[in-house]
């Protein structure tokens, strides 16, 4: 989380730092801050609140000229979000100056070593330990600044992307990485820096994707050299034509960026399925997959670790490959599974799913399994992200950018990767039926339409939000493939919200939940006709019998739910395991509706980031 920007060339820096924050602005929003050399001094502004109060308060307080600037948007981790703890963050002297995602973890015996050799802190932040230490070190060992980096970064434990330069020697600027994302992008005689490549589509297609453990000094007129932090080693830098276009981060005529990616999602799932899957020749072909089939064929048992949304796919996606493929799966969290020890072997795949390939529990958890000797594939949406390239394989979802905070169409992507592997693997094993492999392939292709049907219910769904917006309370409920989906519906609630929802088991409800319900508690019920419709019907009169306020998601034509439930909101018919692609829409607009009627941000909700990089 945080976003970092940067820019050193012949345009004035300003337009393009605080430019970029606004689009890094989905990773963290509690305050921002920018500092930039404007040929006789250093100038800088930072604030608490958003990039748009930054651009307010840097109207009245600086001129902005200037060719090297650096800019940072941030999601909190040491200090409460408030002036003095916002990037960037200066030496002592005043000469350097720095901004950085991530976390130093032994800032404190640092701070207190710098400290006892003279050095005063005005905020609480792990940063400003950083630049006094680089400061330190610059002038202990007589070396340039990116020798001091590099001495002190070895001397840190943590995570970071950084960018620094010292106002004395504006002709250059030190970055690094180790666990945040850190793009440069290479324009001619200029360079940009940036947590990801948004901030400079205009300027520049070429990117250098920094890899963990590596820094650069980028000096304008000056080739990049890339070195290893620990040994000095050099690397050859790569550069990488980047396929992302700037219509694809705007709004594009939506309200909100959630919005716009709720409506994607046809599109989407398409991109995702789109070459990989040929219906009239009954074939599946994804080369991740295919390389490396034998894996799959043989494996004990598959792990699937990932956070948040990206979990919940997995959740669905459990329930696919066991049905499917007949092979055990296991879902964890990425966090708790790399702290239990976990009993794994070279015989076991880990699937690890995440949208931004950043998560940095995620990331973890795949170098726990690949030390353990576990073959490990990845599901990314973001291409060239750390997690796509730290797994042995992997499936890109092709959702195009996400950035919304709360995620929408990378989970339906997910789970439509998810499914073009549990497919091909049930095949190879010989567990489906050549005719049943046609019928699905064909089901699944058609699911983009059905989509667009499910979104037709937008208005019905904004009426309904109207009437549950004040609720304080509510509960979504879901049986086999749809349990996740209710886990999921309950997640966007809180998230955009912040209405207390949890997701239930249908029939679990009976075990606890059942006890909060009266006529104040909505329940959303997911119970399309496929998927122990008749269960869950029960379960409907349990909570109507109880005066609660029932919101069905229904299929088409439904007649029996409709008699039971206050309202009702219909999806198209589909086979059972791919019905979650479906009831997670009318979830999503539900969620959206309520946030907006709310007056919530929704793409930036409170204390959420998109892209979590630190534990
Ligand atoms: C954050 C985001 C969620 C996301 C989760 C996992 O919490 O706000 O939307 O599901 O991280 O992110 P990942 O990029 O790994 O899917």
């Amino acid at each position: 989380m945080c976003g970092i920007v940067g820019y050193i060339g012949h345009r004035d820096a300003y337009p393009i730092v605080l430019n970029g924050l606004k689009r890094l602005e989905y990773r963290g929003y509690d305050s921002a801050g920018i500092a930039l050399y404007d040929g006789n001094e250093l100038k800088f502004s930072k604030t608490k609140g958003k990039v748009a109060d930054l651009e307010k308060k840097l109207e009245s307080q600086i001129s902005t000229n200037g060719t090297i600037g650096i800019g940072h948007t941030r999601w909190a981790t040491h200090g409460v979000p408030n002036d003095v703890n916002s990037h960037p963050h200066f030496s002592n002297s005043g000469d350097l100056v720095i901004i950085h995602n991530g976390i130093i973890e032994n800032y404190e015996p640092l701070r207190q070593e710098l400290i006892n050799r003279g050095y005063t802190f005005q905020s609480d932040t792990d940063t400003e330990v950083l630049v006094n230490l680089i400061e330190d070190v610059k002038k202990k060992e007589k070396v340039k600044l990116g020798k001091a980096v590099q001495i002190a970064l070895n001397q840190t434990i943590g995570a970071y992307a950084i960018a620094v330069f010292d106002k004395n020697k504006p002709n250059e600027i030190v970055v690094a990485r180790l666990g945040s994302p850190l793009a440069i992008g290479v324009g001619e005689n200029e360079f940009f820096i940036a947590s990801d490549a948004s901030p400079f589509l205009e300027f520049t297609k070429d990117a250098i994707y920094l890899e963990d453990g590596e820094m650069a000094v980028v000096r304008t007129h000056k080739k990049i050299k890339i070195r290893k932090i620990h040994d000095d080693s050099l690397v050859d830098p790569y550069v990488q034509e980047l396929q992302m276009n700037l219509e694809q981060i705007e709004k594009g005529g939506y309200d909100h960026f959630m919005l716009k990616e709720i409506y994607e999602q046809p599109e989407a799932i398409k991109d995702t399925f789109r070459g990989r899957m040929l219906v009239d020749q009954g074939l599946i072909k994804m080369a991740g997959i295919d390389d490396h089939i034998d894996k799959f064929i043989n494996a004990r048992r598959i792990l699937i670790v990932a956070c948040g949304t990206s979990w919940h796919a997995g959740l669905v996606a459990e329930y696919i490959f066991e049905e499917l493929a007949r092979v055990p799966v296991e879902v964890e969290y990425a966090s708790e599974f790399r702290y239990r020890n976990p009993v794994i072997d070279k015989d076991d795949v880990l699937i690890a799913i995440s949208q931004s390939g950043e998560t940095a529990d995620t990331m973890a958890a795949i170098k726990l399994a690949k030390e353990k000797g576990a073959f490990v594939f990845g599901v990314c949406n973001v291409v060239g992200s750390s997690i796509s390239r730290e797994t042995h394989a992997g499936a890109y979802t092709h959702a195009g950018p996400e950035i919304g905070v709360a995620s929408t169409k990378a989970f339906t992507t997910q789970i439509t990767v998810l499914t073009l592997i549990a497919l091909q693997l049930a095949k190879k094993k010989g567990k489906i039926s050549t005719s049943d492999f046609h019928n699905y392939l064909r089901e699944l292709e058609a699911i983009p339409q059905k989509v667009e049907k499910a979104l037709e219910s937008n208005d019905i769904i904004e009426q309904i939000a109207d009437v549950y917006k004040n609720a304080k309370n509510c509960l979504y409920l879901g049986r086999g493939f749809n349990f996740p989906v209710a886990l999921e519906g309950a997640l966007k609630l809180k998230e955009i919200s912040y209405i207390h929802a949890e997701g239930y088991p249908a029939a679990e409800m009976k075990h606890g939940p059942i006890a909060l319900i009266d006529e104040e508690m909505p329940v959303v019920v997911i119970a399309t006709l496929k998927g122990h419709y008749e269960k869950v019907v029960s379960n409907i009169q349990e909570i109507k019998s109880r005066s609660g306020k029932i919101i069905g998601i229904v299929t088409e034509g439904d007649v029996d739910v409709k008699n039971l439930a206050d309202h009702v909101i219909e999806v198209p018919d589909t086979i059972e395991f791919l019905t979650p692609l479906l009831t997670t829409i009318p979830l999503q607009l539900l969620s959206y509706h309520i946030a907006v009627l709310l007056d919530k941000n929704v793409d930036q909700p409170r204390n959420l980031a998109k892209s979590v990089t630190v534990e």
